[in-house]
């Protein structure tokens, strides 16, 4: 058993893959077969319904037990996650931060046993600490899959598919588009998720636009342009997307604007948008702070694509339980 979440890498593809390509456990994008994205994609995309009819719902996770382990904060992704269950006809439980006994100093992984003792089938984990998904997923019983639902700064992949799709409703044809990811890389999970996805997709070209603070330092990402003014970031791009600072994981202020600067700067507005191509859409993974990263009536306005990734947030996560509930050995 390895004891150090720190010295796993939740960027490890071959972890999450079953003997025969498909997945197991979901921890990230990195490295993942362009094909099985394309059938994720396509999966759930069977999963929505249009606007004012019923949800979609199946059987497909009919006596199944998902665990919702959310030791950070959410909205989106844990409520996406429990009616996706739901409508999959799964039994659902809900732990998070301020309620579980990891505030009484129980390890993560004793958490892990008690639920697998309940016969949980999937664990569901957001978690501030860089590996914790890839260390539950390497210590958990063979018949337990485990999806990262937000690792640190590393990995977002089910936020990463739903961008992925939200981009494919709107453009497509990923070889000719010019993608903007505007604001806080160097912190973003996010950033990092879309960009593995992009990247295998074939994307025309990524631009990372931050202040030189929020710059990515890491090589991963090497394949994308780093751009530091955002009017050059903009210029006829196809898809912009907006992120949050992510100050809870900002250790150190020094170089980072203030929020007044920050708007001024790389705050995105329909006046800043007439830098983009004249039909880009705009993309947020929430939660959004109106009036830094992105001017309110922008994200309310025509260009907004943002409440349609939360819609398609829900189908996403339930392909992605679906999939892996499709193999699960009992
Ligand atoms: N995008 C995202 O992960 O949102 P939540 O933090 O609300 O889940």
């Amino acid at each position: 058993m390895n004891a150090n979440p720190e010295s796993l890498s939740s960027n490890d593809c071959e972890l999450q893959l079953r003997a025969d390509g498909s997945l197991r456990h979901l921890l990230t994008l990195k490295g993942l077969d362009k094909a099985l994205i394309i059938e994720l994609l396509d999966d759930a995309e069977s999963y929505l319904s249009p606007d004012g009819t019923l949800p979609v719902r199946s059987d497909a996770l009919a006596g199944r037990t998902i665990g919702n382990l959310f030791f950070e904060p959410s909205t989106r992704t844990r409520a996406s996650f429990d009616l996706a269950g739901r409508r999959l006809g799964a039994d659902v439980l809900n732990l998070d931060v301020n309620t579980s006994s990891r505030k009484k100093g129980e390890s993560i992984l004793d958490t892990i046993y008690t639920l697998e003792a309940m016969a949980v089938d999937i664990m569901v984990v957001r978690d501030a600490g860089a590996g914790v998904p890839a260390y539950i997923a390497r210590n958990v019983k063979e018949f337990v899959s485990v999806l990262n639902a937000g690792e640190a700064d590393v990995s977002h992949p089910t936020q990463g598919l739903l961008d992925l799709l939200t981009i494919r409703q709107h453009r497509p044809d990923f070889e000719n588009l010019v993608v903007a990811i505007v604001g806080d890389i160097q912190h973003s999970r996010v950033a990092r998720s879309a960009a593995h996805g992009l990247q295998t997709l074939g994307v025309g070209e990524l631009r990372l636009v931050s202040p030189p603070a929020m710059a990515p330092v890491d090589a991963e990402l090497s394949f994308a342009r780093t751009v530091s003014t955002l009017d050059d970031g903009l210029r006829d791009a196809d898809v912009v997307m907006a992120l949050r600072i992510q100050r809870e994981r900002i250790d150190d202020l020094d170089g980072i604007p203030s929020v007044g600067e920050y708007f001024a700067d790389f705050g995105i507005s329909e006046d800043r948008m007439r830098h983009a191509k004249p039909d880009a859409i705009v993309m947020h993974p929430g939660p959004m702070n109106r009036g830094i990263e992105i001017d309110g009536s922008l994200a309310d306005g025509w260009r907004s694509v943002i409440t349609q990734q939360v819609t398609n947030g829900v189908a996403v996560r339930m392909a992605v339980l679906a999939h892996v509930a499709r193999a699960m050995q009992k």
